[in-house]
Parts: structure tokens; C-alpha cells; sequence
């Protein structure tokens, strides 16, 4: 699919089956999400532009290469993209964050804004938008339209799992932003969830059921 990037490195996949499994504990789940969200990020992060400056070492000047331009920022999509962005922040110590509270009404699988708080500056930024789960992609779109109108634009969208459907409304409506993703899952089910999916993947992470 156009704009879709598959993460199919051997060591994101075995973490993610480790994840499917119904038996992995909350804390396993955790520590799993924050390993693969760095191997995740190296990925995402790979063609970054690079700059040359004249650095000294111990034994002499060189031409270094270093990264290009302003900050990048990482949005994350509460709760369970906190997840991600843990794992993120351990590469890139030094990127803004935006936070963007926002939840399912279970029934009508419509997103609810609760928070939003994003740096002032993003247009110049490089955006990572980070959340776990594309399911219908409502929640991933409503983020990116905030973030679009907060000024962002130039934008990446980084998930574990992404549902077919959710995959092509999302590119629909946000033809600009990429997805990068580590595996296209068969379907929803009735209930708007991901199969065969991880489950819920805030509740996973908290152990909020
Ligand atoms: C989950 C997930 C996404 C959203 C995906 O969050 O983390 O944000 O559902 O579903 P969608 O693509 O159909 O919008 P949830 O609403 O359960 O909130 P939480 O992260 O607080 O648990
Ligand atoms: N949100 C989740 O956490 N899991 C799904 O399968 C779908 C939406």
C-alpha cells in the first residue's frame, strides 16, 4: 500500500509476537513495548537528514556527521502511545513532545478529546505521532488534523499493528503522513478491536482490566 511502510526486522517481530500473547504479564507487556519502540524508532528515523561539522578528537579535526535541522517532536497518543514515546526518548533524548488525550467511546468507536498540549513551534519539526493501535484510525486521524492545525507539517505516523480498513481511511484522509507500522493485521471484529490483534492495548500496558 502507497505511503505504508511494513517494520519487518526479525527482532521487532519476535517482541511482537511475545506481546500477542494473551499469557505475558503487564509487566513483561511494558518492557516489550518500551524494547520494540526503540527498534521502532531507529527504523522510522532511518533517512533523517545529516549535516557535516568540523569536530576535534583526541587525535584531530574530522568533518562529523550530525543530525540536520530542528528538534524533532514525538505526539503521543494517550494512554497507550506513552508506551512508545518511553522507548523513543531513550534514542532522542532531546525531541519536544506533544501529548494528545484521547479515548474511544466504545459504542459508537468515536475518539473524545480530553488534552491537548503540543510545542508552540512545530512547523520546522519533523513529527512522529506515536499510539500502538490503528484500529478504525479515527483516533489517528483526529490527532494528526490537531497537530496539522497546531501548525505541524511534516508528519509520521508509527504503530505496531494496523488494521486493513484503518490503514486506508487513515491514508484517505491524511495522504501526506506515513505510516510505518510492524504488521497489517487480518480484520476488526464487531467491537471495533484488532484480530487477531494484541487486546487492548492500554489496558495491557496499566493492567486497567
Ligand atoms: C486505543 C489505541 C488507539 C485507539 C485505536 O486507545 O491506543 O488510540 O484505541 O482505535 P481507533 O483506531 O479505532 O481509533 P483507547 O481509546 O482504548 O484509549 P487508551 O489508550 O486510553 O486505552
Ligand atoms: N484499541 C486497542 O487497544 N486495541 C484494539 O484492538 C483496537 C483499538
Amino acid at each position: 500500500m502507497d505511503g505504508v511502510t511494513i517494520i519487518d526486522h526479525p527482532l521487532v517481530q519476535h517482541k511482537l509476537s511475545l506481546m500477542r500473547k494473551k499469557e505475558t504479564s503487564t509487566a513483561s507487556f511494558r518492557r516489550l513495548l518500551r524494547e520494540i519502540s526503540t527498534l521502532l524508532c531507529y527504523e522510522v528515523t532511518r533517512d533523517l537528514k545529516i549535516t557535516h561539522e568540523t569536530i576535534e578528537t583526541p587525535m584531530c579535526e574530522m568533518q562529523a556527521p550530525l543530525l540536520e535541522g530542528k528538534k524533532l517532536v514525538f505526539a503521543s497518543i494517550l494512554r497507550a502511545g506513552n508506551g512508545l514515546l518511553e522507548g523513543m526518548l531513550d534514542l532522542v533524548p532531546a525531541a519536544r513532545v506533544a501529548h494528545v488525550g484521547l479515548y474511544r467511546n466504545e459504542e459508537t468507536l468515536e475518539p473524545v478529546e480530553y488534552y491537548f498540549k503540543a510545542p508552540e513551534s512545530m512547523a520546522d519539526r519533523l513529527t512522529i505521532v506515536v499510539d500502538p493501535m490503528l484500529a478504525t484510525a479515527n483516533s489517528a486521524i483526529l490527532a494528526v488534523e490537531r497537530l496539522k492545525q497546531q501548525g505541524a507539517s511534516n508528519m509520521r505516523f508509527l504503530c505496531l499493528l494496523a488494521a486493513p480498513d484503518g490503514l486506508e481511511r487513515f491514508t484517505k484522509a491524511h495522504p501526506d503522513v506515513p505510516v510505518f507500522t510492524a504488521s497489517i493485521d487480518s480484520h476488526l471484529d464487531e467491537n471495533g478491536y484488532i484480530v487477531p490483534g494484541l487486546g487492548d492495548a492500554g489496558d495491557r500496558m496499566y493492567g486497567t482490566k
